[in-house]
């Protein structure tokens, strides 16, 4: 029979049995989410329980990383679901804090990364890495896991995340998981849920787009020319628009912009995609591949 996890909403419930466990010579490893799980969140408990002896998982749609009009309200909300799913791959303890209890009335500190965090996702979603920031710090801090799993998806944001960690000296490994894929190559992702099917038809078309893309750079291929080449096939197959196809270095996420490349690099995509409902919505839609070995 499966062993449900620990629930906890209390912070200082959820430090009393991570207390308890260190007491007892156990090692914690985190994957903090926001719920609306599929198997790429659950592959990210399972990486974890392969490096520690207890995994504690969160279920937090954090308000600050969204922008007035973003998707915060309709975010998909699945708690019941989440944690049966959470308790079939082994996890054993699953925290979901209240909103108030993360962000009172009071609260009136920023944290603002730098470097890694500039460019990219930052240009189209200007306070998303604060939000992002700010929820992990608190998250780290309560749990104070040895190993912090994050999935490879949000490639920005394992960077970002790493340079936090680091730049605040918190004793934590963080650990990037592999890009969890549908049998079309599709990057798992809970809002791919907003798709009916001619969307996800659409969608499916962008992982083929970009790997055919990292092939030709990883030939030799001018990288100005691949990626506009790129951004015309994403239009031809129907996004409405692209927000970047970018070529950057894997750790800096330095941008290269022309010629060959000439050191380890990663091609990352975002563009939105027609849900193809009535109501003429979109979903934004980030993926990411290594270009090379
Ligand atoms: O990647 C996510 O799901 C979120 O950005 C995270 C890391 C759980 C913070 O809210």
């Amino acid at each position: 029979m499966t062993q449900m996890p620990l629930i906890v909403r209390n912070i200082r419930e959820l430090r009393g049995q991570i207390w308890e466990w260190r007491g007892a010579g156990e090692t914690i490893g985190f994957v903090p989410t926001m719920g609306a799980l599929h198997s790429g969140h659950l592959s990210l408990v399972e990486l974890s329980k392969t490096k520690t002896s207890k995994t504690v998982a969160s279920i937090f749609v954090n308000p600050t990383q969204f922008a007035p009009g973003e998707d915060f309200e309709s975010y998909p909300r699945t708690e019941e679901e989440d944690i049966e799913k959470l308790a079939s791959v082994g996890c054993d303890l699953v925290y979901i804090p209240e909103r108030d209890s993360m962000y009172n009335a009071h609260h009136a500190t920023h944290i603002k990364v730098g470097g890694v965090a500039d460019n990219l996702e930052t240009d189209h979603r200007p306070t998303f890495f604060e939000g992002v920031a700010l929820v992990v710090t608190k998250l780290l801090n309560r749990v104070a896991p040895d190993v912090a799993v994050f999935g490879e998806k949000d490639y920005q944001q394992l960077a970002t995340i790493r340079r936090l960690v680091e730049d605040l000296d918190m004793p934590i490994e963080i650990i990037g998981a592999p890009i969890a894929r549908d049998k079309h190559g599709l990057a798992l992702s809970s809002r791919n849920k907003y798709f009916n099917i001619g969307g996800l038809a659409t969608a499916r078309k962008l992982n083929t787009i970009m790997f055919a893309c990292a092939e030709k750079l990883a030939k030799g291929k001018d990288i100005q020319h691949c990626v506009f080449a790129a951004v015309d096939a994403l239009k031809v197959a129907g996004f409405t628009s692209v927000d970047y196809v970018t070529v950057a270095s894997i750790n800096s996420l330095t941008i290269l912009h022309e010629g060959q490349i000439d050191r380890p690099a990663r091609l990352l995509i975002a563009a939105h995609c027609p849900r193809n409902g009535k109501d003429g919505k979109t979903v934004r839609l980030i993926d990411n591949c290594a270009i090379g070995d």
